[in-house]
């Protein structure tokens, strides 16, 4: 179950609360993980569009996908708070189809909802609100925008765009989200906007000064190794110990190694006999 949306409105660092830890997770073996470990909230993102589903950007997931993955996340009951990512064009169209496409993540076991935007979205987010759906905002690099931005881009560089991201973040406070996502964004952006609002600022390539921070689960694990960005720190190699156990494996079926004797089942001798007889 974890920490409620209000319990995580109020874990504010400065307030004397350790940063929060959320991590990504798709499924229940990496849900057991992240609460074994003792997150504070596992987010089914829609990272899950390149980290788990082989596309190259988060365009391509749909509801149904994300649907299928946080019900999977749910049902290994993690002691974490579940955030459930909205995907890309299931906030944009109407407030109805919007509140529609919150409740079935609800009703997969997500305790949350996560959209990316700022001020844009908030005529959905507060529809969202109004159907008693907490909703994480997410502004700064926000990858859903990646063709409109040119690229992954670092945002809010320029003082101008840094003030504006300052904004959207004091709108989406206003118009209730329980915390808010910062991706991409310069330390000392990150510092002004979690020292000006009143909710925890989750970051993710965003320094040091947030109320917590996130990663992706396959990038802190070392599962996806072709492309780490500069803000990862991997914890594992999970790849090349993976790969290395898959060579193992495959050498002892070739020679014969495995499996062994004790790897297998075996019959009573007088049944063996009576088999071949
Ligand atoms: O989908 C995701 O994993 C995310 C995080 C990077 C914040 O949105």
């Amino acid at each position: 179950m974890g920490m409620s949306a209000p319990a995580i409105a109020a874990h504010k660092v400065r307030d004397g609360h350790d940063p929060l830890v959320m991590i990504t997770a798709y499924d229940a073996p990496g849900a057991r993980i992240a609460s074994e470990a003792g997150a504070d909230l596992i987010l089914v993102g829609d990272s899950l569009a390149m980290v788990v589903l082989g596309y190259d950007d988060t365009l391509q997931v749909t509801v149904d996908d994300m649907v299928h993955h946080t019900a999977a996340v749910a049902r290994a009951k993690p002691d974490c708070h579940i955030v459930g990512d909205l995907p890309w064009m299931s906030y944009h169209v109407s407030p109805e189809e919007t509140v529609q496409n919150a409740a079935q993540l609800m009703r997969a076991g997500a305790q949350s909802v996560k959209l990316e935007g700022g001020r844009k979205r908030l005529p959905m987010i507060e529809r969202i609100i109004d159907a008693e759906i907490p909703v994480m905002g997410h502004i700064g690099l926000t990858p859903q925008s990646v063709h409109a931005m040119g690229g992954f881009k670092v945002q809010g560089k320029q003082a101008e765009h840094g003030r504006r991201l300052l904004q959207a973040a004091k709108s989406l406070q206003h118009a209730g989200c329980y915390a808010i996502v910062l991706e991409g964004v310069p330390v000392r952006v990150a510092q002004l906007v979690t020292e000006s609002i009143d909710i925890p600022t989750i970051g993710i390539g965003a320094g040091m000064h947030n109320d917590g921070q996130v990663l992706v689960y396959h990038d802190l694990l070392g599962i996806e190794d072709r492309f780490v960005p500069k803000f990862v720190r991997r914890y594992a190699d999970i790849k090349g110990a993976s790969v290395d156990a898959v060579k193992d494996y495959a050498a002892d079926v070739r020679s014969g190694a495995f499996p062994s004797h004790d790897e297998a089942y075996h019959m009573d001798d007088e049944q063996a006999a009576a088999l071949e007889g």
